[in-house]
């Protein structure tokens, strides 16, 4: 079959839902991060959309370095593969988490594990791991500028906490992290910037809070897939987006940005309802993007006017507003959030330009 340039041979031997991620795409998104970032020293990528051993070697044989996970069974992938630098940008506090941090200092020197934090609690549990682990951590401020789900407010609250991290026993203070989820989902590309715009200046001003009480700053961190281009303007400033790598149909709705939708889902037409001219995939919730809004959950390649109209766990009800999808037969599913597809499937079949399945994408990191 070939829907939309997306070929595969011999889909009935492959049983639905099934995640297939084509190889040429993932090529061709590591190409064009690198183009628009000038270089892979300006990468942080997050691991989080694919994570895999297989994935993270085509990002390393680019150049790439350095990463960002959330999952301290990402920082294990990552460092088990020889990353250089491993970012976790999750707070941690849990004595298990920390027992596990202290092993993978311990186990891994050659890998520089950095941490970001936003309350004292933050800071006294990582002091605790350093101590343990006999190391200095490096630690970047994670600076709230609108998300609002972790992060220090900027301001005062943020200077005074960037010199408890410099005084905090056994961490370096590195400079700031800033995730800006409140980008998402904005196809306006000046929207966007605005409110990059908005993140710089609050960045500019704990640089400058740091530089009057005499502390360093070398390091900082902003930005994701909707945000990422918009904050290299500022040199001071690497860039850690992660969805790039596989892309999907919510971020496709940008316009400036050149990445193709690498991971589809191949589903079955299950059943249809002629009268109310609906079909029904088996697309469910399980296998796709079940964190977002109905209608975004997937698009169907090749049939832009088809819409997920309900989902339940293993079905997924399309209007079709006049595509046609006949039972029996196969569609390729554009998940609207790549990173929580993945995770529904142990593995990604890989398919390469001819349509030939040519092996598997493993998701080691899948579990927590
Ligand atoms: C802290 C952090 N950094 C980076 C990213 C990457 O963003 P994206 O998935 O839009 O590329 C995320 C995504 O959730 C994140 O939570």
């Amino acid at each position: 079959m070939e829907i939309a340039g997306y070929r595969l041979n011999r889909p009935e031997e492959i049983d639905t839902p099934a995640l297939l991620v084509y190889e040429d795409l993932v090529r061709h998104n590591i190409r064009e991060v690198l183009r628009v970032c000038g270089s892979a020293e300006r990468i942080v990528t997050h691991v989080k959309t694919h994570k895999s051993a297989e994935v993270l070697a085509m990002q390393m044989g680019a150049g790439m370095t350095s990463f960002k996970c959330a999952t301290l069974r990402e920082a294990e992938l990552l460092a088990e593969h020889g990353a250089a630098e491993v970012v976790i940008a999750y707070p941690m506090l849990h004595p298990a988490k920390l027992r596990r941090l202290s092993s993978l200092l311990k186990l891994y020197p050659e890998t520089e594990f950095r941490a970001i934090a936003s309350a004292r609690e933050h800071l006294a549990a990582l002091s605790s791991v350093a101590a343990d682990a006999g190391v200095e951590i490096g630690v970047y401020v994670d600076l709230d500028t609108g998300m609002h789900r972790t992060g220090v407010q900027p301001g005062a609250e943020a200077g005074g906490f960037y010199a408890d991290v410099a005084e905090a026993s056994g961490l370096k203070a590195l400079g700031v992290h800033v995730f800006d989820g409140h980008t998402l989902y904005k196809p306006n590309v000046e929207e966007r910037a605005a409110l990059v715009d908005r993140s710089i200046e609050h960045v500019h001003d704990l640089w400058d809070r740091a530089d009057r009480r005499g502390i360093e700053v070398s390091d900082n961190i902003a930005g994701g897939s909707w945000s990422f281009h918009l904050y290299l303007k500022e040199e001071r400033l690497r860039v850690s987006p992660g969805t790039w790598v596989y892309w999907d149909s919510r971020n496709a709705t940008m316009s400036e940005l050149n990445f193709r939708v690498a991971a589809v889902v191949l589903s079955q037409v299950i059943d249809a309802d002629p009268e109310r001219g609906t079909v029904t995939l088996d697309a469910g919730s399980k296998s796709v993007s079940p964190d977002q809004p109905t209608e975004h959950r997937f698009k169907i390649v090749g049939h832009p006017n088809a819409a997920l109209t309900a989902q339940s766990e293993e079905h997924g009800v399309v209007a079709l507003n006049g595509e046609r999808l006949k039972v029996g037969g196969l569609a390729l599913v554009a998940p609207g959030h790549a990173c929580t597809t993945t995770v529904k499937f142990p593995y990604a079949l890989v398919v390469d330009s001819d349509g030939d399945v040519v092996g598997r994408y493993h998701h080691q990191a899948r579990d927590h």
